[in-house]
């Protein structure tokens, strides 16, 4: 048994409280579904800046659960407003801070939003976590720290200079979090996640991650861009290993784990270009009648870093990961959903 199926079946007869912020978002609604499957009692909070109702509606469903559940408490309110954030935290076990603006194009074009959001709403969660007592603030940080940080494969101490003010964001709330480990003796976790990928990663707006992009582009007959030359690469990362390392930081006993960054990602790397043929094999797959399609080729996107592939060795040895998903096993399993959802 590995340390997460451990961890599973304990929970399963430990019913806890989880505080899950961004709930309406991609990674917080496969975390309120992983939660509700392991028969957690969850309070979700989102202000539906770019989270939808019907991804909180889809995780309870997938769940097995009727929107009157009583194991799920929905908040609808903003991590700006420090009481917001205080009534949230009563009585919670534990939290998992995932709400914030993403994306880097986004920060770049309004600096001010983002900020607002995941600096100082991410500081009144982490103040309103820390009064309350919670167990654990498990935070989702980001690979975008590693900036112009020429290493590969990344390792959790050695960062570079940010390259958007998305990535001053993370940065600054891994400054917090570790100030107060110093200051007030509250401990936390953070996450880096490199490029998570799942069902209910949002394919519409301006600011869509790349995979539910092209699959949602593709799937509509329309033209598909690559920026740059189709060799920049990323470490692509399933949900459910996300899911996994959320659960076992949240949970580890370990001192020595605690007050500590992880890397979230799989230590492999994939090209844009290879992403593009691995995204229309699957849809020919799934939808013969498809028209084969090439991409687009475009400038290279301000912000961007050319390679990105995380070391995980310290989420192995300190919390036990295993991640149960490789890239293609993530998107066969997402394109399923894709194609249902966007068919
Ligand atoms: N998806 C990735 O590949 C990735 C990579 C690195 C880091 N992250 C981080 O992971 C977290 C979750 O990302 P996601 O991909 O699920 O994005 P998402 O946009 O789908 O989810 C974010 C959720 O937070 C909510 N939110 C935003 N501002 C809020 C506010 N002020 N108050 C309350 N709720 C608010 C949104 O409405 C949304 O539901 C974010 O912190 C993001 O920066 C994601």
């Amino acid at each position: 048994m590995t340390k997460y199926q451990t961890l599973q079946a304990h929970l399963r007869s430990h019913r806890k409280t989880w505080l899950v912020t961004g709930v309406a978002g991609f990674i917080g609604s496969n975390l309120l579904e992983a939660l509700l499957k392991l028969n957690q009692r969850v309070v979700g909070l989102d202000n539906f800046a770019t989270g939808y109702q019907h991804n909180i509606d889809q995780a309870l469903a997938d769940a097995g659960q009727t929107p009157k559940t009583e194991a799920f408490h929905f908040i609808e309110g903003d991590i700006c407003q420090l009481g917001t954030c205080q009534q949230a935290c009563q009585g919670v076990d534990y939290v998992l801070h995932q709400a914030a603006l993403g994306s880097v194009p986004r920060s770049i074009e309004d600096p001010i939003n983002t900020n607002r959001a995941n600096i100082d709403g991410y500081l009144n969660m982490l103040v309103a976590a820390r009064d309350a007592d919670v167990r654990r603030f498990v935070y989702a940080a980001s690979s975008s720290t590693y900036g112009d940080h020429p290493d590969l494969p990344k390792v959790e101490d050695k960062i570079g200079n940010p390259l958007s003010p998305y990535a001053v964001t993370k940065v600054v709330n891994e400054l917090y979090a570790s100030v107060f480990a110093r200051s007030y003796g509250f401990k936390s976790i953070g996450l880096r996640y490199f490029n998570i990928f799942g069902k209910r990663q949002d394919p519409n707006g301006a600011y869509a991650a790349v995979i539910p992009k092209w699959v949602a582009g593709l799937l509509a007959g329309e033209e598909v861009f690559i920026n740059g030359d189709g060799e920049t690469s990323r470490d692509f990362c399933y949900i459910d290993n996300t899911v996994q390392m959320n659960l076992l930081a949240a949970t580890t006993e370990s001192e020595e784990a605690t007050d500590q960054i992880y890397n979230v990602a799989l230590n492999d790397r994939t090209s844009l270009n290879q992403l593009f043929h691995f995204i229309q094999e699957r849809l020919l797959e799934r939808r013969p009648g498809l028209q084969k399609a090439e991409p687009t080729y475009r400038a290279f996107r301000a912000g961007d870093v050319r390679h990105s592939q995380a070391d995980i060795g310290k989420a192995q040895t300190l919390l036990g990961y295993a991640p149960s998903h490789r890239i293609d096993q993530g998107l066969d399993e997402a394109m399923d959903w894709y194609v249902k959802a966007l068919g």
